[in-house]
């Protein structure tokens, strides 16, 4: 569909550098500039659909680093398909996502990969790009990376947990990161000792102790800092830049802020739900905890300040939500009795963007700053800046309308994530999504979701930006 010439008016611009009182003119699915109000060039901008921003703001369209549609875990799969997970993305103002694909182990990364395009071909409703999970490392697969590069999957995620299933040993390791350090590539790392967590869980189980609660506690903050740590040792080693995924532990931004201080290239994100659940949520009762489990897991509430001061300081970067949604019925309730049956992950791409804001509402960061970490440095970090993350002649006219005064109260009844709860359920946030363009397209009207699966185009990345 062709994107019609649009002024968005009188809104506060908002990007990752600057806050101005603009117009902003779209043509051919791009930005083609921005001036301040009543300046005689806005002025001059006539013969364009006009929407109405004032008294909101208008910011670039959220970059999601980290999703997993359809993601097969335990036994299922993730609930969200990239129809129903990229709709409920531009509900929340987000419009671009980096999902994982998947080798298996035995598979060709190509397999994989063509794998994750066939399920993502003609069903999404914004943009989107793909990370790859290499779950075995070997001599094809390494020369495989440099083509992947070349294509415009550029960052490859390994895993030190989950062993037989996504396990990398430290050789691994460290080949595929020699790999990366000579083709441009941005290894991403989940980090958490899974050789001694594994030990954990079945001392835990053998105690009796089956509850969601206990997937804290094996997953401990320590064996989050010490594999942190070692991914870092590993990446220098290999001459490499190394992000570390979904962070939680206090410990282990440490460890991320140490090597930052060496000025070593480390990157850090975590994820709203670090920031805003705990450890209580876990603990619920009648296994409602288990709507929280995911790895790494929800910590003490006294982890939240370090990591809040780390996305002021810039030793994390980056707010992903590594949405990877199960049903609380017959998902998450395969794991009644023993924990390390619940299928990990939690949902949030929808909600991001908002939590964010509450987060500015709440005095932790700054306007500009939501900006950085949820538009501007994801696509910085994966190779997508300036096309995304920005409001910048040339950029792709991505563009959410802010209400930032709109009450809202989070729900399951209301949400588009096709998962059976909210991991925020009742929560009050100011602030909420008012109009959404992809590419210059209207996909979120004022509360109408006026998109459509196979609008949302796949976007091959560039090499990593951030570091420059
Ligand atoms: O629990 C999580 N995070 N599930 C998704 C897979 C991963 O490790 O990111
Ligand atoms: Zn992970
Ligand atoms: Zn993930």
């Amino acid at each position: 569909m062709s994107s019609p010439r649009t002024v968005i008016r009188g809104g506060l611009v908002v990007t990752a550098s600057d806050e101005v009182h603009a117009d902003v003119l779209i043509e051919d699915g791009r930005i083609a500039a921005v001036a301040a109000s009543e300046s005689s060039a806005a002025r001059s901008w006539t013969d364009a659909q006009e929407l109405d921003a004032t008294g909101k703001y208008v910011i670039p369209g959220g970059v999601d680093g980290h999703t997993h549609m359809e993601m097969p875990f335990g036994g299922t799969f993730a609930s969200d398909t990239f129809e129903t997970g990229t709709r409920a993305a531009a509900w929340g103002g987000t419009t671009t996502i980096v999902d994982f694909s998947v080798q298996t182990v035995g598979q060709s990364l190509r397999a994989g990969l063509d794998a994750w395009h066939a399920k993502a071909d003609g069903q999404c409703a914004i943009d989107y790009g793909f990370h790859m999970i290499v779950s075995d490392v070997t001599e094809p697969v390494l020369k495989e990376m440099d083509v992947l590069v070349e294509e415009g999957v550029t960052s490859f995620k390994q895993f030190m947990a989950y062993p037989g299933v996504f396990y990398s040993d430290d050789g691994k390791i460290l080949r595929a990161m020699q790999r990366a350090a000579g083709n441009g590539g941005l290894i991403m790392m989940h980090a958490e000792n899974g050789i001694a967590i594994d030990v954990l869980v079945q001392q835990a189980l053998a105690a009796g102790k089956t509850d969601p609660r206990y997937h804290g506690e094996v997953r401990h903050a320590l064996l989050e800092a010490e594999a942190t740590h070692r991914a870092i040792q590993l990446a220098r080693v290999a001459g490499a830049p190394l992000y570390v995924v979904h962070v939680s532990a206090e410990q282990a931004v440490a460890e991320i802020a140490q090597a930052r201080d060496m000025d070593l290239p480390v990157f850090g994100e975590t994820c709203p739900q670090y920031l805003f659940l705990s450890t209580d949520n876990l603990a619920e009762p009648d296994f409602e905890g288990a709507k929280y489990v995911c790895s790494t897991p929800l910590r003490p509430r006294e982890h939240q300040a370090a990591l809040w001061k780390a996305l002021r300081t810039n030793d994390l970067q980056v707010v992903s939500t590594d949405h990877c949604p199960f049903c609380f019925a017959g998902q998450k309730e395969m794991g009644r009795g023993d924990f390390s049956k619940i299928p990990n992950g939690m949902p949030g791409v929808e909600n991001r963007m908002d939590l964010l804001h509450q987060a500015v509402v709440e005095g932790h960061i700054s306007r500009r700053r939501w900006i950085e970490i949820a538009c501007a440095a994801p696509a910085r970090m994966f190779g997508l800046y300036p096309r995304k993350g920005t409001l910048a002649p040339g950029a792709d006219a991505d563009v959410v309308i802010y209400d930032p005064h709109a009450e809202q109260v989070v729900s399951a009844q209301t949400h588009h994530m096709n998962v059976d709860y909210s991991a925020y359920e009742g929560k009050r946030l100011t602030g909420r999504v008012e109009t959404v363009l992809s590419r210059g397209v209207t996909v979120i009207d004022r509360g109408t979701y006026t998109g459509h699966a196979g609008h949302g185009q796949y976007i091959p990345r560039g090499l990593t930006s951030y570091l420059a």
